[in-house]
């Protein structure tokens, strides 16, 4: 018999999150286009061992079995993320019929399982074509993100209600065009700054076309993190106050308030027109937080072109990945961001939160974890914050970006050699919990 969780509002969605590129495989499949991540992963060096999405969980095809795991959790949601180059394989143009069908079958199979469909319209995959353009760093990339928001919501709109437009953009700039450890592989340090604009006015844009298409709810999903100097110095405080800048307050106060960070607006320049602001902060019906682990930051030392550093967290156990795992610090971000944005911020879901685990089933370390977490929650809603739902990151083992398939996050363990899928200890637990059996 497991501890019970605390008792969550009514209507409280808990779900599971995955992404296309980390689970579909079929990479060639119905008409699919290529995208960034299957340039950069075919790129030597670029990923551990090679590894590719070419198959991944092989989800293309497995899709029925995985919606009865989901089922069989007692998932109330299920947030997934569609495949822009299955859509519009170049990026722009007439919809893919083919690739839009699977998504419709998905949500489909989702609802006739009685589980709220959640789709991401974008989870990093750009069409490597729009890449040749310039990808985010070109300003047409919004645009064309709005169009292909426009052929999706057409073709599911008529059974999905909530909907979110981006994943994280904090980490696409920072990873993908900051530091070029993930596609498209751009090493611009703050150069990628644009990359930041360009994503966030694509998401007013689709928030717009959603709405004008009828969705109920729409939000965006941002990667946030606690920052805490390491130390009392003027240096450690300023590099803290900086990097909360880049890493959080670029990307909620544009949608929330209308406004940049001050500390940020002279370096995004003449990139921000005219009216731009009005597009991003086109009302949302919910804010999308992901939450792994605060950050620790100190003044850059030695010749770093940064204005920051990170620097280890001492004294937490941590994940298989080696991230310090602090519940406290979801509870602090939650009530944090309340304090900051007041009013102007909408309900929150915990679109993200979840860690990597030795391979093995007995995920003991994997159940404290989200019992420790799901506590944190519940936490901040007895604080006063509208929290409405919590997404475990994820479902299944995937390709895990840069890391390949050596870091798991699974409920469900996958053997890559023969696909098959293997619920862990956490996913008895999870569904213990939810169902009470
Ligand atoms: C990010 C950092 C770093 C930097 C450079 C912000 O991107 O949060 O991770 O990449 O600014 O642009
Ligand atoms: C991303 C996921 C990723 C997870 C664990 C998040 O930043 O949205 O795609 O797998 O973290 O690294």
């Amino acid at each position: 018999m497991v501890d019970p969780l605390p008792r969550f509002p009514d209507g409280f969605l808990v779900g599971c999150s995955t992404a296309s590129y980390q689970i579909e495989g079929a990479v060639h499949e119905d008409g699919r286009g290529t995208s960034i991540w299957d340039t950069f992963s075919h790129t030597a060096g670029r990923t551990l061992n090679g590894d590719t999405g070419d198959v991944a969980c092989d989800h293309y095809h497995r899709s029925a079995e995985d919606l009865d795991l989901l089922s069989g959790l007692g998932a109330g949601a299920y947030r997934f993320s569609i495949a822009w180059p299955r859509v519009q394989p170049t990026g722009s143009g007439g919809p893919n019929t083919a690739g839009l069908d699977f998504y419709d079958r998905l949500v489909d199979g989702l609802l006739a399982r009685g589980i709220v469909p959640v789709p991401t319209l974008f989870h990093w995959d750009l069409p490597q074509a729009l890449e040749d353009r310039g990808g985010w760093l070109s300003r047409d990339t919004a645009a064309y993100f709005a169009d292909y928001t426009s052929h999706v919501v057409t073709r599911l709109g008529d059974r999905v209600r909530r909907w979110i437009t981006l994943n994280e953009p904090v980490v696409h700039m920072a990873q993908g065009y900051a530091y070029g450890t993930h596609a498209p592989g751009r090493a611009l340090l703050l150069d990628a700054l644009p990359v930041a604009h360009h994503q966030l006015l694509a998401h007013g844009l689709a928030t717009r076309a959603l709405r004008a298409a009828g969705a109920a709810e729409v939000m965006i999903t941002n990667n946030c993190t606690p920052v805490r100097p390491v130390g009392e110095d003027a240096g450690d405080v300023t590099a803290a106050a900086v990097y909360d800048a880049f890493h959080n307050r670029l990307f909620n106060d544009p949608v929330l308030l209308g406004s940049y960070p001050d500390l940020l607006t002279g370096a995004l320049g003449d990139v921000v027109r005219e009216g731009d602001l009005d597009i991003i902060r086109t009302p949302l019906d919910a804010l999308g937080i992901n939450y792994y682990n605060p950050t620790a930051v100190g003044a850059p030392s030695g010749e770093s072109p940064l204005p920051f550093e990170l620097r280890p967290i001492e004294g937490y156990p941590t994940t298989a990945f080696g991230w310090p795992v602090v519940p406290a610090g979801l509870t602090d971000l939650l009530t944090g961001s309340r304090e900051i944005y007041g009013d102007a911020l909408p309900p929150v879901y915990v679109t993200e939160n979840g860690c990597s685990t030795d391979p093995g089933l007995h995920d003991q370390f994997r159940i404290d974890y989200l019992d420790a977490h799901l506590r944190a929650v519940h936490d901040a809603i007895a604080a006063g914050v509208d929290v409405r739902g919590y997404f475990v990151w994820s479902l299944l083992d995937n390709f895990e970006w840069a890391e390949g398939y050596s870091q798991r996050f699974g409920l469900v363990h996958v053997d890559f050699e023969t696909l098959t899928r293997t619920p862990r200890d956490s996913y008895h637990w999870l569904r213990a919990a939810l169902t009470g059996s």
